[in-house]
């Protein structure tokens, strides 16, 4: 973080959809200017890119947010799109983990250190993590969905006390495409279970090999409550797997990611049967959205 922009008076902006301040609305429809201050390659086509969010007068400031909330972020003259926050509330600075999918992603990743881009937000439900506190909490990620999920292991791992046993269990296709691998350490270091495995394994490998739910197995997590994200098939997979060892639908939590446009509930881009993701979303519990997935 630069710290010039440390001193200079922060102000906040808040993401609780029940705040009815002037703010909070405005961070919602007018998107705020965020200069890209450090970029970190996660992979071949993910960066992990740090912003400070600028009001009118060039100051810095401090967005309110909690794990699983999620951001529009806009390239100017290509449009928008959502964008999981990938930093903890707990952390400073604010970060986004970028995919390349299509011309925004390839727009964010374009961007350069001093470059600025718009953020609306943060919208979304978010985790929980209420609820999860004072009980076992199992992560389960697979795929780019693991950038969310980062956002609450940082989060667990700054508020160890609050929380009972907590295990992350992550896969990859293979090991190049591992996010966060210097992090580990540091969640184990914490009291956190780490366990990761990889589809395909290369010469460098000696981890595990195999599906996130071979990673379970191993693991024997006690019943509690699960977050997951990924790709519809591994969460299933994991979820029924979830079930299968004692723990509740309603205590397992997804993260879905649907295609969306306006992010406030208008322009029904992004439902799942009757939800909005992005209103009533992005995290579900297995019993609402079971079926739907
Ligand atoms: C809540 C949420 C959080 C997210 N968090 C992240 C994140 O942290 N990091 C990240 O990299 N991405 C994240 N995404 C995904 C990202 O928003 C999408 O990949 C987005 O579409 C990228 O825009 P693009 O212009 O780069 O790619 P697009 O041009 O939108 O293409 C992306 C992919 O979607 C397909 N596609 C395009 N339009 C449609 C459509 N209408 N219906 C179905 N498929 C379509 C394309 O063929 C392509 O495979 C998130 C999405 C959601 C909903
Ligand atoms: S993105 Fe428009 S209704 Fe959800």
């Amino acid at each position: 973080m630069n710290q010039k922009s440390l001193k200079k008076e922060k102000r906040v902006r808040s993401g609780t959809l029940a705040g009815k301040g002037t703010d909070q609305m405005l961070s919602r429809y007018v998107p705020l200017q965020a200069e890209v201050i450090d970029i970190d390659v996660e992979s071949s086509n993910t960066y992990l890119i740090s912003l400070r969010p600028l009001d009118e007068e060039d100051e810095t400031v401090r967005l309110d947010y909690c794990p699983g909330q999620f951001l529009m972020v806009s390239v100017f003259g290509l449009g928008e799109c959502p964008i999981s926050i990938a930093s903890s509330p707990t952390r400073e600075p604010l970060q986004i983990c970028v995919r390349e999918a299509g011309k925004i992603t390839q727009g964010i990743m374009a961007a350069r250190v001093g470059d600025i881009m718009g953020i609306r937000g943060p919208f979304g439900n978010g985790f929980p993590v209420d609820k999860m506190k004072g009980r076992n909490v199992v992560i389960t990620g697979g795929g780019s969905g693991f950038a969310t999920l980062r956002s609450l292991i940082n989060y667990i791992a700054d508020n160890r006390e609050d929380f009972r046993d907590v295990t992350v269990a992550y896969g990859a296709r293979t090991p190049h495409d591992l996010y966060f691998t210097s992090e580990y350490g540091s969640w184990q270091a914490a009291g956190i279970e780490v366990g990761i495995t990889v589809d395909m394994m290369d010469a460098s490998w000696k981890g595990n090999v195999g599906l996130v739910t071979s990673l379970l197995k191993d693991i024997n997590p006690s019943p509690g409550t699960a977050a997951l994200c990924g790709p519809p098939m591994m969460i299933n997979a994991v979820a029924k797997d979830l079930v299968s060892r004692g723990f509740l639908e309603p205590d397992i939590y997804i993260s879905l990611e649907r295609h969306m446009k306006c992010g406030v509930g208008k322009c029904e881009h992004c439902t799942v049967g009757h939800y909005h993701v992005c209103t009533e979303g992005p995290i579900f519990s297995y019993d609402v959205v079971g079926d739907l997935l």
